[in-house]
């Protein structure tokens, strides 16, 4: 099969389109016959060697897939060879640029029906991110006021809809050329970060959701005074511990600060699905990549200004349907 591997660690040039065997799936794992692929910042990360203490090479990168089952294994009941599924690949393993992928069948949910192949492959990975911060660490309800910084983004479009299908009032801030975008998403209040002062325009929020890619404690110290009392500040960049200045500032409004891991949960997932084959959630994918350009979906990908997502087809969609 095809399968877009690294043998090294290193920028966009290290990514090579293989020919290799089709994985195996263990027992309590699916294999995906892979129609498209999400693109994650994570990815890249994991290319660059960021996380090679946990990484064997060569190996093949991706998270997302949207495809169909072609075999699984002896304990897998909830499937069966042709469902057409979506899901994360195992983390830290062979991922999902590639014609197959084998991963746990517990990561897996029946694709929305209404969308196609290529827009699934967009949903996985950032919208569990989305729903683990808001509602796992968050504990956002009906009602509240959250905050969430970096809305445009892959985490944050998918933030702003399940906060406001969940009955929150959304603030979303972004460059000023999103900012219609997160008005069309949801948002009922939004806010261009490069020229506002988002500090002193919110106040009184129940939850700050960091869904941007901008890791700085100072940073933070703002967000935690925008909390009310008893608030909690959610950041999905997990690699950046709270500094000691913003967890005191925490505890003096009796206001908690948690690093949000995504979680893969096929209960998730199925719920995202109906969300979006009821039209309460749009997937927004700016841009579509044959696998072979996936360098170009990288450097894409790293100037951290991605309006939603970025899918790399691995079947052409036209084959697809
Ligand atoms: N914990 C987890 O499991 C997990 C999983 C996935 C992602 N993440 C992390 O979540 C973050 C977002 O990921 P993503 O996939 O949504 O990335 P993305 O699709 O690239 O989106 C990033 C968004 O952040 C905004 N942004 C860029 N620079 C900013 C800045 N200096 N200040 C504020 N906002 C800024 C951009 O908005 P504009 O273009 O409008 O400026 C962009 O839309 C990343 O840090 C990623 O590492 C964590």
């Amino acid at each position: 099969m095809r399968a877009v591997r690294i043998h090294e660690f290193g920028g966009p040039e290290v990514l090579k389109l293989d020919d290799i065997e089709r994985p195996v799936p263990a027992p309590d794992e699916v294999l995906v016959k892979v129609y498209a692929s999400g693109i994650n910042p994570v990815d890249w990360v994991m290319r660059n060697g960021a996380m090679r203490s946990f990484l064997t090479l060569p190996l093949t990168l991706g998270c997302d897939a949207a495809g169909i089952v072609e075999e699984i294994g002896s304990q897998v009941t909830s499937f069966q060879p042709g469902d057409a599924v979506y899901g994360v690949a195992n983390f830290f393993s062979n991922g999902t640029y590639a014609e197959y992928c084998a991963a746990k069948a517990t990561q897996f949910a029946p694709k929305p029906k209404g969308l196609s192949f290529t827009q699934a492959a967009g949903v996985p990975l950032a919208a569990l991110t989305a729903w683990t911060g808001l509602f796992e660490y968050g504990k956002l309800r009906a009602g509240q006021r959250v905050l969430i910084q970096g809305a445009s983004g892959g985490v944050g479009s998918f933030a702003v809809q399940f906060a406001k299908a969940k009955g929150a009032y959304v603030i979303g801030t972004a460059s000023a050329q999103n900012l219609a975008y997160l008005t069309q998403i949801g948002a009922d209040e939004v806010m261009d970060y490069t020229s506002q002062n988002v500090a002193d325009l919110v106040h009184e929020m129940d939850v700050v959701l960091e869904a941007s890619p901008l890791r700085d404690n100072k940073e933070r110290l703002k967000a935690v005074r925008l909390l009310k009392e008893g608030g909690i500040l959610v950041s999905v960049n997990t690699d950046l511990p709270f500094s000691d200045e913003v967890t005191e500032a925490l505890s003096a409004k009796q206001a908690r600060g948690e690093l949000a891991a995504n979680q893969p949960q096929r209960e998730w997932l199925e719920e995202i699905a109906q969300l979006i084959d009821e039209g309460r959630v749009q997937v927004w994918v700016s841009q579509v990549f044959p696998l072979e350009e996936v360098a170009q979906a990288h450097r894409q990908s790293e100037s951290w200004h991605v309006r939603g997502k970025l899918v790399l087809e691995v079947v052409n969609q036209a084959q697809a349907l």
